[in-house]
């Protein structure tokens, strides 16, 4: 999917959740309407093994219920209410699979797929690398993760989908931004707004890999990076992004 993403590529964060309650189709569906290149969504696995699309370990900020996800089974997760607590028109959406969002908009846009477990990720990988294959979506995806281990893994079951590097600035960012950063085979960094700065993005594409830059609400930001040469950014406005950036290549 990278290559085929424009320059600078717009992507939504948890789809448009400026809009809709972050990783629900309603955000999916309105990101693909907002004209999005991509839409970034986050997974982890239910208690019974079910590839769910959320963002925190536990439903009880985004949803009317409470507890860890690995600890909830599917039937549990599709009894919540994920729209209410962003806003009650929202009331009654889903906490949805990552099967039903490619059946839903896999085919309108491509997907950049989080990959959020931290310690035991090897059966994550390899229920999202066949969630993949089902869906005919490993040209279309993209994965990402904060956790090398992770990228390591779907590297080799989906060697030929790409892989982006989540980075901290700062000192959390050290050990991937450097030469152990090099032993996890990934086509693109993905650094946070602060990190954003010049040397990092050029040393990145000196070595042949995108640079998306996470996350970015504001046109001074988006004017600041294209600037910089980067690649695409992670937006909760996709709206706002695109039009800011109609504006910058109209200069
Ligand atoms: O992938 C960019 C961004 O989503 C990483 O941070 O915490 O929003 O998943 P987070
Ligand atoms: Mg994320």
């Amino acid at each position: 999917m990278l290559k085929k993403l424009p320059k600078p590529a717009i992507i939504a964060h948890r789809g448009a959740c400026a809009y809709a309650p972050e990783n629900t189709l309603s955000a999916f569906e309105l990101a693909v309407q907002q004209q999005a290149d991509a839409i970034e969504l986050d997974v982890q696995l239910s208690a019974d093994d079910h590839i769910i699309v959320i963002h925190d370990k536990t439903v009880n900020r985004t949803t009317d219920g409470e507890g860890l996800i690995s600890n909830l089974p599917l039937k549990t997760l599709k009894e919540l209410d994920a729209g209410s607590a962003y806003d009650d028109a929202f009331r009654g959406e889903k906490i949805p699979t990552l099967a039903e969002v490619f059946e839903t908009v896999g085919k309108k846009i491509f997907i950049n797929v989080e990959l959020k477990s931290l310690l035991t990720s090897k059966k994550l990988t390899e229920k999202v690398a066949k969630c993949v294959r089902d869906h005919n979506m490993a040209s279309r995806v993209l994965f990402s993760s904060f956790n090398p281990i992770a990228l390591i893994q779907i590297a080799k079951l989906l060697p030929q989908t790409p892989r982006g590097l989540l980075v901290y600035s700062g000192p959390l960012g050290v050990l991937a931004r450097t030469r152990f950063g090099e032993l996890v085979p990934h086509q693109s960094l993905h650094i946070n707004l602060q990190g954003a700065k010049q040397d990092l993005v050029d040393r990145a594409h000196r070595q042949g890999r995108s640079v998306l830059v996470y996350t970015v609400n504001h046109p001074a930001d988006i004017q600041r990076l294209v600037k910089l040469g980067i690649d695409g950014f992670f937006t909760n406005d996709p709206h706002l992004a695109r039009t800011t950036v109609a504006k910058i290549a109209a200069k």
